[in-house]
């Protein structure tokens, strides 16, 4: 097992990464104040590791409510989120109950923002079952449901208390799902890492084939990235916005498209090629460069053009982007592989174009 740190003063908590932690109640017992939790799960995970997940707790005299949400992305919605205040409520949930999500990404943020309402705030577990969670969303406390206009609209910065990736689970992950996570994994490489970024591109085979010491070391390496900058900048007042290489255009993608039909990383991965093309327009990325970076992607199996919605509508789904400020678009873009800028250098016709040479 390897652990790493979140550094936020007294809100710090560590991550754990290794195989079978779901069974270690020595790691979970500390970080739990009462004798009830509640596992936050769906249905597709939930036949797959909440067994377990119970047992482990079961062990450590701890009796366990399980919640069960339908699964995908078009159920981050408020009446899902109803679903888990509701199970709360009539189980007499207290303040120092612990909330424990054990699944993927949408789970975590819909688990993490009930956790960060309950009460006015109950603590909170993130057990992160798929590669996307286990690199990206279950660190740094970004919790949110999606709205009909936009992604992950409305939220909370609000931190677990510790997350256990078991990357044992990973091995019942449909191979799309791997493949969208390897898109935020690529994403680290590309905004700040450039060192990692070229062993991406010698080992990225070993991580489709699920090779655990190749996946530990990129899901560790993917954490330190990201404790490193959510350390720095908790609620984005800057260089955390670099973590979203791509997310403007993926939202308007995922948005646009309707909930769950585009993954998020396939649409992290197609916006990713969009926001490479601006760069390369801007006279920062090189066409080499743009073309090393579309590789990576393609090898991973992941999608390097955008649905064509048309630009004008692109646009439009993008203006609610949460780092419009003064109602300009700013995006993050790459000045070269391993260094991302957030920039309002692009104009909407630049933009226009970009989107159109990389949507089919
Ligand atoms: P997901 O949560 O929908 O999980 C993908 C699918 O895999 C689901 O069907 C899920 O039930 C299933 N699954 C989960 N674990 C499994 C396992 N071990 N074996 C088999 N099936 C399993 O998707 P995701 O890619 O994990 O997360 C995407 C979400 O994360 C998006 O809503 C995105 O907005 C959000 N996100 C949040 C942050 C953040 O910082 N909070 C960062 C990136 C992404
Ligand atoms: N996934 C973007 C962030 O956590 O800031």
């Amino acid at each position: 097992m390897e652990t790493l740190g979140v550094a936020l003063g007294d809100r710090s908590y560590p991550i754990h990464i290794g195989s079978g932690l779901l069974d270690r109640m020595d790691l979970i017992q500390p970080h739990i104040k009462q004798k009830k939790v509640v596992v936050v799960t769906n249905t597709t995970v939930a036949p797959l590791y909440l067994d377990r997940l119970q047992r482990t707790l079961e062990s450590g005299r701890i009796a366990v409510l399980p919640v069960i949400l339908p699964d995908g992305e078009q159920f981050k919605t408020w009446e899902t989120l109803n679903l888990v205040f509701d199970a709360l409520l009539g189980a007499r949930c207290e303040r120092g109950t612990t909330l424990v999500a054990l699944g993927g990404g949408v789970i975590g943020d819909m688990g993490g923002f009930a956790a960060s309402c309950y009460q006015r705030g109950m603590p909170f577990i993130q057990v992160p079952t798929t590669l996307l969670s286990q690199v990206d969303s279950s660190v740094g406390g970004k919790t949110a449901i999606n709205h009909p206009l936009g992604k992950n609209m409305i939220g909370a910065f609000y931190q677990p208390q510790l997350v256990l990736a078991d990357i044992s689970t990973l091995n019942t992950l449909p191979e799309r799902e791997l493949k969208a996570g390897l898109a935020e994994v690529i994403k680290y490489g590309l905004i700040r890492d450039i060192e990692f970024f070229a062993w991406l591109e010698a080992n990225l085979e070993k991580l489709l084939d699920r090779d655990p010491v190749a996946l530990t070391y990129a899901i560790h390496r993917s954490c330190a990235n990201k404790a490193e900058v959510v350390a720095a900048d908790e609620k984005e007042m800057g260089e955390r916005a670099l973590l979203n290489l791509g997310h403007t255009f993926g939202h308007a993608i995922e948005t646009g498209m309707g909930y769950g039909e585009w993954l998020h990383g396939e649409a992290v991965s197609a916006g990713t090629l969009i926001a490479a093309e601006l760069s390369h327009q801007l006279g920062w990325l090189d066409a080499n460069a743009v073309k090393r970076v579309e590789q990576i992607f393609v090898r991973a199996g992941l999608p390097v053009f955008g649905p064509r919605l048309g630009s004008a509508r692109y646009l439009e789904l993008m203006s609610h982007d949460k780092k419009v400020q003064d109602g300009k678009l700013r995006l993050v873009l790459l000045q070269e592989i391993g260094r991302a800028v957030v920039s309002d250098q692009a104009n909407d016709r630049q933009i226009g174009v970009a989107i159109e040479a990389r949507c089919t």
